[in-house]
């Protein structure tokens, strides 16, 4: 994709912005602005992912209604990508009273909402403040846009997931192809890494990352890569696999102390979203990496793999491929850890 959002947005800039723009530019507008309505929500938009996602998202031409909900400080956000000239429409929300209607009607929720790591904390140090946030915001969705496609972005998503579904479940509404752990970013990261290592273009790079979303859950799958590379050694493939599954924790500790991913996380939100509005507008042959309900891996019923999406969300859940030794070593390790943080965030959803 991912090129093809930003093109797609510059196109849609110029058309607006252009007082000579030819009749054919015009049509293309018109073909544009007749596009389904879309609505989408971010909710955690005043953050440090959410303010840049939702200019990315105010600049897909796919959104005809911009959704901004946080607990403080989203009218600012919302006047200030307002006025951008795509075609989304954007409202701010702010506070429990106005979650309701920052959520009526959503096509698509995208939840950044929730604390960051710091230097020396796991995702799963998250679990305490995070859980109880994506619960509260679950029970709304379920409320008020039961039928939305759920992108859950905040940490730690191994446990945020599973606690999305049961709360789902609890309130009836429970669609299991409607929920998506967003794991783009260590896909976004892979294909990074293995581009330069391998010296293949990066915007023909692609490797998919099954598993889960914390440190060894994350197991990219190199010997899947495309397109295929002779040069990468063994100790290529280790070191690539470890800065893949370490990604998260480089940036937070670069930032040291001021938060984790948010330009590149917004960047891999906005391109899992975008792949899940072109599937609810019918665009065929779309394939993304999620951690999703599944049964390729037995016990562990939540797992990142890639994923058929289709015009109801997840249409087929697709097996892992051939793996090599090495990724099935990383497949044996990763099953404990996994396992224990699906069951703490089903846990605490079915027990509080
Ligand atoms: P941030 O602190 O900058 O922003 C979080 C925002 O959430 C804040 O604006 C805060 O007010 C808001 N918030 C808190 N409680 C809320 C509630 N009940 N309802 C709505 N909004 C609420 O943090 P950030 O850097 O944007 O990160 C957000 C989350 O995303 C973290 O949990 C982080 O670990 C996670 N993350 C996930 C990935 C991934 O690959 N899935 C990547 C990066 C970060
Ligand atoms: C990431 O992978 O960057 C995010 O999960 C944030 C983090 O805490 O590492």
């Amino acid at each position: 994709m991912k090129a093809s959002l930003f093109r797609s947005a510059e196109t849609a800039l110029r058309r607006v912005s252009s007082p000579s723009a030819s009749s054919h530019l015009l049509r293309r507008s018109y073909c544009v602005e007749s596009k389904p309505e879309r609505k989408v929500a971010v909710l955690g938009a005043a953050g440090g992912i959410g303010q840049p996602l939702a200019l990315l998202m105010k600049l897909n031409p796919l959104v005809s209604s911009l959704s901004l909900y946080d607990i403080a400080g989203t009218p600012g956000v919302a006047a200030d990508v307002s006025h951008i000239n795509t075609r989304s429409q954007v409202a701010g929300y702010m506070g429990d009273d106005q979650l309701g209607q920052a959520l009526e009607g959503a096509d698509l929720v995208i939840i950044p909402a929730g604390v960051p790591r710091k230097p020396g904390m796991t995702r799963d140090d998250l679990f305490n403040i995070n859980a109880g946030i994506v619960k509260s915001l679950c029970t709304a969705i379920a409320k008020y846009c039961p039928n939305a496609l759920v992108n859950m972005i905040s940490n730690p998503v191994n446990s945020t997931v599973p606690i999305a579904a049961e709360v789902f479940k609890k309130a009836g509404t429970y669609d299991e192809k409607k929920l998506f752990g967003v794991t783009t970013l260590d896909v976004v990261r892979a294909k990074t890494f293995y581009a330069g290592k391998a010296k293949v273009p990066v915007a023909e790079a692609n490797v998919p990352v099954v598993g889960g979303h914390a440190g060894i859950t994350i197991l990219p799958l190199f010997s899947q890569a495309t397109p295929k590379s002779n040069n990468l050694s063994d100790e290529d493939i280790v070191a690539l696999t470890k800065r893949t599954q370490d990604g998260g924790t480089e940036v937070v500790e670069a930032k040291a102390g001021k938060g984790s991913a948010t330009l590149s996380m917004a960047y891999a939100g906005a391109v899992f979203a975008d792949a899940c509005l072109k599937v609810l507008n019918g665009v065929p042959d779309v394939v993304e990496c999620s951690f999703v309900q599944s049964t390729i891996v037995p016990d562990l019923p939540y797992f990142a793999s890639k994923v058929k999406l289709g015009k109801n969300g997840v249409e087929e859940v697709l097996g892992l491929g051939p793996l090599s030794d090495y990724e099935k070593q990383g497949l044996e390790s990763l099953k404990h850890e996994l396992k224990a943080s699906i069951e703490k965030g089903i846990k605490f959803a079915t027990q509080s």
